[in-house]
């Protein structure tokens, strides 16, 4: 079958020319989504992500980098952003009304003539009655450019796409400070924070977080008494 995206575009010179994906495939694609949202009800789980960040597939067609097409998927804000709405709509039907649906999105492509988080506003605007409960803002990964991360990087984007768009959102980039992040929440700056590193070098951090904020949070049974609280 080989490797395939919106365009016949490489990632990099080292990268393999992908096909650019006929209409049937992007039929196809978007049954796969329904048949996996299927799976993990049946599986038990309590939160869809659809990731549309990052240079993967949903993201590619919905970044003018990667997406040049000339038909009804590619070109205006409202064709590259059909092939995630089609996604949403069938994924919505199949998923359970009480469970949410988050989608992940690059506000930022790092590249001259990409992305920047008006333009994935502007394209969310145009599907968030499908039922995006939330927006994961997250950057890059379309082309192969890494930006400068500090704490707190991304969170602008987030702000903007919460600004604009009126839907939730999480936010993330370097964050490990509970009281920081804590803030960001109070000041309505972001709904949600999400944790990738800190979680790594720390795994116990929502249990110290706790602590730190003073919030009473479940421990698991074989640790409670390790809380010092207590
Ligand atoms: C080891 C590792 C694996 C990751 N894998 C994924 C992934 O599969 N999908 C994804 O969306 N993000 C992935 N990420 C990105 C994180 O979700 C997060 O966006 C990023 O690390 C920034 O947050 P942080 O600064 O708190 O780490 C990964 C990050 C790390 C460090």
């Amino acid at each position: 079958m080989g490797i395939e995206a919106p365009s016949a575009i490489p990632y990099d010179e080292k990268s393999k020319i992908p096909r650019e994906m006929t209409k049937e495939d992007i039929e196809e694609t978007v049954n796969e989504f329904k048949n996996a949202a299927i799976r993990a009800d049946k599986a038990g789980f309590d939160m869809i992500q659809i990731h549309a960040a990052h240079g993967y597939l949903l993201s590619e067609f919905l970044s003018p980098l990667t997406n040049q097409r000339q038909d009804e998927y590619g070109g205006s804000y409202e064709n590259r952003v059909r092939f995630l709405g089609e996604v949403l709509d069938t994924v919505r039907a199949v998923w359970p009304q009480e469970k949410p649906i988050e989608v992940r999105v690059s506000a930022e492509d790092y590249g001259e003539g990409g992305n920047q988080p008006a333009d994935l506003a502007a394209m969310l605007n145009l599907i968030k009655d499908k039922g995006i409960d939330s927006v994961n803002v997250s950057t890059g990964g379309v082309i192969p450019v890494m930006p400068k991360a500090f704490p707190g990087y991304q969170l602008p984007h987030a702000e903007m796409i919460k600004r604009l768009t009126g839907l939730p959102v999480a936010a993330g980039g370097l964050l490990s400070d509970p009281t920081e992040v804590n803030t960001f929440i109070e000041q309505g700056k972001a709904d949600q924070v999400y944790l990738g590193r800190e979680l790594l070098r720390n795994p116990y951090w929502a249990l110290h977080a706790s602590r730190t904020l003073n919030v009473d949070l479940e421990w698991p049974e074989p640790y409670k008494r390790a809380d010092r609280r207590k």
